[in-house]
């Protein structure tokens, strides 16, 4: 089993990092996960192009140009011989150096590596439940960082109510999962909340709108409110390891007959289609 480091390919257990390190003190770092399916990668020039959007907004240096990172990513998956459905988990710090805020002056810290991970076909087929939670993120959430502290809260709070996926709302209004992106269909209308600033630009979000523009489905990316939320026709999550996730309940509450809706069902379908 390999990792790829800034230093190459190297065997996952020789990788060590010294304790003064910016992603450890300070989650002061950016990351990527990609899905894998059956040794392939999926939305790759996505995830890279966030990768690069990511590190720019939060002034850290990639070491690697696009091309490169592209093949060395596709190196590591022929070393580790993938074949099956996996995931890659990718990350770039600001490097290794003696603990203060303020920028180092030493070369980002980047590793990669491969992990199986079977698609949630259970859940796919049933939906999942859900709760609400309060957002208490900072405003540029559309950066993803490896500060996922509020997420983390948030997921294992969903976790210990027998919950998913736990729904952000901020002022009333839904913004984003703790580790996905959400959509209702109301009286056939998709929305979703739009691209700004304090929701991260989902690979998954993006191919499904354009997947629901393909089969004439009115969009509407704007926000809408936890009440509008609990009183759609339909309510679905995306993510890379998710998919088209149908959600059967929010608080406790049925979306409609607590059954996933026939619209997300189709771009469940279709969403298979494109990526598998
Ligand atoms: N999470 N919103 C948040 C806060 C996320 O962490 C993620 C992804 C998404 C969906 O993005 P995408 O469609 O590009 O996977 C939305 C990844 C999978 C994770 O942290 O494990």
């Amino acid at each position: 089993n390999y990792v790829w480091t800034q230093n190459g390919i190297i065997a996952k257990d020789s990788l060590f990092y010294p304790f003064e390190e910016r992603g450890l003190q300070f989650g002061d770092g950016i990351y990527e996960v990609i899905r894998i399916y059956q040794g392939n990668y999926d939305l790759l020039e996505a995830h890279i192009d966030r990768l690069y959007r990511s590190a720019e907004a939060i002034r850290l240096q990639v070491p690697f140009n696009k091309e490169t990172l592209i093949a060395s990513l596709q190196k590591l998956a022929e070393k580790n011989a993938v074949e099956t459905d996996a995931k890659l988990y990718l990350q770039i710090t600001r490097g290794s150096a003696p603990r203060e805020h303020t920028f180092p002056n030493v070369p980002s810290n980047l590793y990669a590596y491969i992990e199986q991970s079977a698609r949630p076909a259970a859940q796919l087929q049933q939906g999942v439940r859900t709760i609400l939670t309060e957002d208490i993120r900072w405003d540029l959430c559309y950066i993803k960082s490896l500060n996922l502290l509020p997420n983390i809260l948030a997921k294992q709070t969903a976790k210990e109510k027998g919950a998913y996926e736990a729904i952000f709302h901020k002022n009333g209004q839904v913004t984003e999962g703790s580790s996905s992106n959400v959509f209702i269909v109301k009286d056939n209308v998709l929305y979703t909340h739009p691209a700004a600033q304090n929701i991260l630009h989902g690979c998954v979000r993006n191919r499904v709108l354009n997947l629901a523009a393909e089969s004439a489905l009115e969009i509407q990316e704007t926000t809408f409110s936890t009440q509008q939320l609990l009183a759609a026709d339909e309510v679905f999550i995306t993510s890379t390891t998710s998919e088209v996730m149908p959600v059967i309940e929010v608080d406790g509450n049925c979306i409609r007959n607590g059954k996933p809706g026939v619209i997300t069902r189709k771009l469940q379908l279709a969403y298979e289609k494109v990526s598998e």
